[in-house]
């Protein structure tokens, strides 16, 4: 008679995540930590935490080495739990520095700090292969598996152990089938195998890899998964492969918008560093660079060299080239640019046009007004139909403190006007082309401060002395 072992249901289980961040990171020929290098924007080792937090693990543990105080602090608001591991001893001897702050009764999670990519349902997937008596390893096969413990296989293509590459004997250098390090099983065997571990190999180190024989020996299933993805699985170790994955990331998120219906005109120059909402009939031209939050409505236009950072943007707008904004709302059917530069707090109505060599700091616009060139808004309340001539410039700092510039609806101010705020133009009024505007102006009246113009007669230019 067969008898079936009830698993545990892994949904009444808590999942701890131990996160292996050791490593020196010496290939990256840097100061700085390596998990803190960025890819696509965030820390390397960001996009795992973030996968793990995408799992509901009740306990992220990250086993730090080097750098350890810059890793810290960088995620010093982060709910993680760290852990020191002085020297370098090993990636079981790694897990060992979580053992004392690991639940007994979890499921545990073995992740890399510099393997990023790792999908959230590949794990999920990992995760559903395990009970009390199945562990559960992400495995691969290569083409050239140099470097990498193999996966050996019984006559019932059941896992028996794993070998590191320095360990191999020739018949098993020739195994294509490599351990990716990723492993889920109960915590309560990591209590119990790890403590036997033992340095008797190639390395002198204390390989995780050996509880896989602990577990055949214990009657414990290996389960494996084996992902075809490459890149999910990939280490970042210099700067080489940072690039490489960061290029896989980028096409990745491009395809993705493609297949939304997004008009990419080429994807290998497209950049997302956080993330973006996208609507129809958008095309976004090339070295766009959406970073931080970005909203997109439909039937948008961005140029080339856009730099895009926390913005929200209506339907119908067009950004043309070299434009650069950042946290700013930009109403239906505005214009944007060539070399605008929108600043934080810059919020813009419906329709409303901003030219070249335009810079907007914490300003509203209202809708259909216009700043088409060479100016400078900060601190300023546009009311809607304004005209804003060439090279005005709002006057909002002394020094000391900023203060507000205030133009009401349909004003017209003339090029080369400075506004010397605090100070308020009415609605309907017009101030005269090259004005210092010091005081409030009336509306609908004709304002201007301008010295009277003079020719002198008979007058010569000097001459140069001989
Ligand atoms: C390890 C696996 C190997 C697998 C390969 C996949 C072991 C013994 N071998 O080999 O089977 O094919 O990963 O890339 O596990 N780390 C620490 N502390 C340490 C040692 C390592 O935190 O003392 C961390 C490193 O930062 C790194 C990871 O563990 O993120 C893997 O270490 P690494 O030295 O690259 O392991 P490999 O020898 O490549
Ligand atoms: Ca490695």
């Amino acid at each position: 008679m067969l008898v079936f072992s009830l698993a545990k249901p892994i949904s009444i289980m808590e999942l701890e995540v131990i996160i292996l961040a050791a490593g020196q990171g010496t290939r990256m020929k840097s100061d700085k930590p390596k998990v803190l290098h960025p890819l696509a924007g965030r820390p390397i080792l960001e996009h795992v935490i973030t996968t793990a937090q995408q799992l509901n693990a009740s306990n992220i543990h990250v086993v730090y080495g080097h750098g350890g105080d810059q890793v810290q602090s960088y995620f010093s608001e982060w709910p993680l739990s760290w852990q020191c591991q002085a020297e370098q001893r090993g990636t079981g001897h790694a897990v060992q520095q979580a053992l004392p702050v690991l639940g007994q009764d979890c499921l545990a999670l073995i992740l890399y700090g510099d393997v990023p990519l790792i999908s959230l349902s590949t794990l999920q997937q990992l995760l559903a292969q395990v009970d009390e008596n199945h562990m559960a390893l992400l495995t691969t096969v290569m083409e050239d598996a140099t470097g990498y413990g193999r996966i050996i296989r019984n006559d019932q293509q059941l896992i028996t152990k794993i070998v590191e590459q320095k360990d191999c004997d020739e018949s098993q250098l020739t195994i294509q089938e490599i351990n990716t390090g990723i492993m889920a099983l109960p915590a309560h065997y990591l209590h119990q195998w790890l403590s036997q571990l033992t340095n008797d190999n190639a390395q002198g180190e204390y390989y995780l890899t050996d509880v896989i024989e602990m577990a055949v020996r214990a009657g414990v299933t290996v389960n494996a998964t084996v992902t075809d993805d490459p890149i999910e699985v990939s280490g970042i170790n210099d700067k080489v492969q940072l690039q490489q994955m960061e290029r896989a990331y980028q096409y990745r998120r491009a395809v993705e918008l493609m297949q939304q219906g997004v008009t990419l005109i080429d994807a290998n120059r497209f950049e997302l560093r956080g993330q973006c909402e996208v609507g129809k009939d958008v095309s976004i031209d090339i070295n766009a660079i959406l970073s931080g939050r970005v909203v997109i409505g439909n039937n948008v236009k961005i140029g080339p060299n856009v730099w895009l950072e926390d913005v929200e943007i209506g339907d119908d707008v067009k950004i043309f080239a070299n434009s650069v904004i950042q946290q700013a709302k930009i109403g239906r059917a505005s214009r944007i640019g060539p070399f605008a530069r929108l600043r934080p707090d810059t919020v813009l109505d419906e329709n409303t046009h901003i030219g070249n060599f335009v810079e907007i700091k914490k300003s509203t616009i209202a809708e259909g007004s216009k700043v088409n060139h060479l100016s400078y808004i900060g601190d300023s309340e546009i009311g809607s139909g304004v005209n804003i001539g060439a090279g005005t410039i709002t006057c909002n700092y002394d020094g000391a403190n900023k203060y507000k510039t205030i133009i009401g609806d349909n004003a017209f101010i003339g090029s080369d006007t400075q506004l010397i705020a605090p100070v308020m133009v009415g609605k309907g009024a017009t101030i005269g082309a090259g004005s210092t505007i010091t005081k409030d102006t009336p509306a609908e009246q004709l304002t201007l401060s301008r010295s009277k113009q003079v020719s002198i007669e008979n007058w010569q230019r000097p001459v140069k002395n001989k």
